[in-house]
């Protein structure tokens, strides 16, 4: 089998972070989403993997290089535009040719990762495997319903008037008969070729797609609150470790669910978990509380924070209020000022939010 990564789109829900940068390579428990997906894909037994790529190729193709850090090979597959899932699928014929495939959405975090799915998929005679799960908004998925005996009786994207609350997950498994539902199907209203559609033409036309339904947890990263409710879930399974070389203070606290990554250095503070502190950061006169992810190279002083993302690079220092809830991008600068008049001072970015208490 071979995996295909969808790694294009545009990622609007995520400005302004996403402007600067793939939504895929947005860390969750310090490790970008898509490198976790990699990471998935190659756990099933996968080596072989196209990347579909879009206006952030260049970012996409040096974090992800040759694939030979996870063990995989990588073919990366550039999409003019991003024309919808199944236009992705279309444009990886050459590199798919008559392998069975699974195709995984490179912001999308589940549970327990896929390889069982994968195992079930390669040796079955189905055309296409799809995942479901039950979700509470349904009108803003493809929703599958289900016949009594557990077969699809029709999928539908985004219905207004959902048939069941079984949304589609963002992995779907196919052999090469796709090939011919992505040229049947035209675009849909918002002009993408919808994957959805071209699940719906095999069943149409007789091909054998099997439902699976996923009772973990799944989250598709697109929107901010998203991020930080993967970033929970990840950090709450995570092993904690402590890298030999991170250095804890005498007159600090570190919880047992915290892992220090190389370099991390914490002093007069408290770090509670389960959370991450990154690379080379320094965390000083300060509380780091539970659900918090801070990437490399940062440095924190006299501040709080708690149920938050820190990007690379960035710092925050003398802060008043504990900082909830907040998702901070890279090589940001969070602080005080001295100078008067006594006043909020901000430089930010287009779409950004900022919240007073
Ligand atoms: P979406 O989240 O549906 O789209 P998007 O990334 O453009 O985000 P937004 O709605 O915030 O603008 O895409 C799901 C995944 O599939 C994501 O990793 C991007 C990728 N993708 C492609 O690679 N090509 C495409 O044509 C589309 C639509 C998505």
């Amino acid at each position: 089998m071979k995996g295909l990564i969808l790694s294009g789109g545009k990622g609007t829900r995520l400005y302004p972070l996403t402007y600067t940068r793939a939504k895929q390579l947005i860390p969750v428990a310090n490790e970008p989403v898509l490198f976790r997906v990699i990471r998935a894909i190659h756990d099933a037994g996968i080596s072989e993997i196209g990347v579909v790529t879009g206006d952030t190729d260049a970012e996409i193709r040096a974090a992800v290089g040759d694939g030979s850090r996870w063990g995989v090979r990588a073919t990366f597959i550039p999409q003019e535009r991003p024309a919808g899932l199944a236009h992705a699928v279309k444009i990886s014929q050459d590199f798919l040719g008559d392998d069975r495939f699974v195709m995984f959405l490179g912001d999308n975090v589940i549970q327990g990762g896929i390889s069982a799915l994968i195992e079930q998929f390669a040796h079955s005679d189905w055309n296409s495997q799809i995942v479901l799960t039950r979700v509470p908004d349904p009108q803003h998925f493809g929703v599958a319903e289900l016949n009594g005996d557990g077969s699809i009786k029709r999928l539908i994207e985004k219905p207004a008037r959902p048939p069941s609350d079984l949304a589609l997950v963002g992995i779907y498994m196919f052999d090469a008969s796709v090939f011919a539902a992505v040229q049947a199907i035209e675009p849909s209203q918002r002009g993408e070729l919808e994957i959805t559609d071209a699940i719906q033409w095999l069943l149409t036309q007789g091909y054998g797609v099997h439902a699976y339904v996923h009772t973990g947890w799944w989250i598709d990263t697109g929107k901010p609150l998203d991020m930080l409710s993967a970033n929970e879930h990840v950090l709450d399974e995570i092993a904690p470790e402590v890298a030999a070389n991170a250095e804890v203070a005498a007159d600090s606290e570190v919880g047992r669910h915290v892992t220090l990554q190389p370099g991390a250095r914490i002093r007069n503070s408290t770090v509670r978990g389960p959370s991450i502190i990154g690379e080379n950061t320094v965390i000083e006169n300060a509380y780091v509380g539970p659900y918090t992810s801070i990437y490399h190279d940062c440095t924190l002083t006299n501040c709080e924070i708690e149920h938050s993302i820190v990007l690379e690079g960035s710092q925050i220092s003398g802060v008043p209020t504990r900082i909830v809830d907040s998702m901070i991008g890279r090589n940001a600068i969070v602080g005080r000022t001295v100078r008067k008049p006594k006043a909020l001072k901000m430089n930010l970015g287009d779409y950004s939010n900022f919240w007073l208490p």
